[in-house]
């Protein structure tokens, strides 16, 4: 696990959209995973200025969503549709057949809508690089504490938790939906490189124990420490808890010396 710490949530997100620039320029027909949430804003924004700027170039791309909430239509303004076509892919050249995003309509087969999910994502080939937030309670994408670390996209129950800190995207006195559809934990893990963002001091538990607790289904991001390529990208405030930033510092500066392609 590589862990880059940066100094505000502003350099979060440019050093993300740095990472998934330069890979959408290796590899123009990339598959991307893209996670909604305030957390990867910045890096959206950065990603539709390189797009303008630098004609950054999505338009072989494809992209596959971790989730979405039970009961929002896509052009509810609080669904997580919504949110990717205004914050992101209206303001850049991806090629609409290419971008999924699951269904939140549905209304009954919800195993066989999810398995359908994950046949589209094997049949593109799989995820090549997969952006992840992390929940104040561990989550990634919607896989709530206890979720299999085996669990694939499928209908999640959210807890209370989670329902209380999306209240602020809702309208006062919406109700807020209280399921979700979400790749799981295996899914996540299928990519072949992730991308964790965290900020705030309200994230610095949860990202103390992904990286430095024990693997449990209790903290659903400490499953990534099974996965060969990580990178937690983490400001001061959410970097607080963690016992060995002076070492991280270190293995960055080593990385840079011996190893910089990790870095791109
Ligand atoms: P946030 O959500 O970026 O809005 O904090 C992250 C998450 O819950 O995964």
């Amino acid at each position: 696990m590589l862990v880059v710490l940066k100094e505000s949530s502003k350099e979060v997100g440019q050093e993300a959209a740095r990472i998934v620039a330069a890979a959408v320029r290796t590899n123009p027909t990339i598959v991307l995973g893209l996670a909604t949430g305030s957390t990867p804003l910045g890096m959206y924004e950065e990603l539709i200025a390189l797009h303008r700027s630098a004609g950054l170039d999505f338009s072989q791309a494809t992209s596959f969503n971790l989730d979405e909430y039970l009961g929002l239509a896509k052009d509810n303004p609080q669904s997580f549709h919504y949110f990717m076509h205004s914050s992101f892919f209206s303001q850049v050249n991806f090629s609409p057949e290419k971008i999924h995003v699951p269904d939140g309509s549905i209304r009954a087969n919800y195993s066989e809508y999810c398995e359908s999910y994950e046949r589209a994502l094997k049949s593109a080939g799989g995820i090549d690089l997969q952006i992840l937030g992390i929940g104040r309670n561990g989550h990634i994408g919607f896989n709530e504490p206890n979720s299999s670390l085996a669990s694939r996209t499928r209908l999640k129950e959210l807890t209370a938790e989670t329902i209380e800190d999306n209240r602020r995207f809702f309208p006062p006195g919406a109700e807020i939906p209280e399921c979700a559809i979400t790749m799981g934990i295996g899914t996540i893990l299928d990519a072949r490189r992730i991308l964790i963002l965290a900020t705030g001091k309200s994230k610095a538990a949860a990202v103390a124990k992904a990286i430095e607790g024990p693997i449990s289904s209790s903290v659903s991001a400490s499953a990534l420490q099974l996965h060969p390529d990580v990178t937690f990208i983490i400001d001061e405030d959410a970097a607080y808890a963690l016992t060995q930033r002076d070492y991280y510092r270190r293995v960055l500066e080593l990385t840079k010396k011996y190893t910089p392609e990790k870095l791109t």
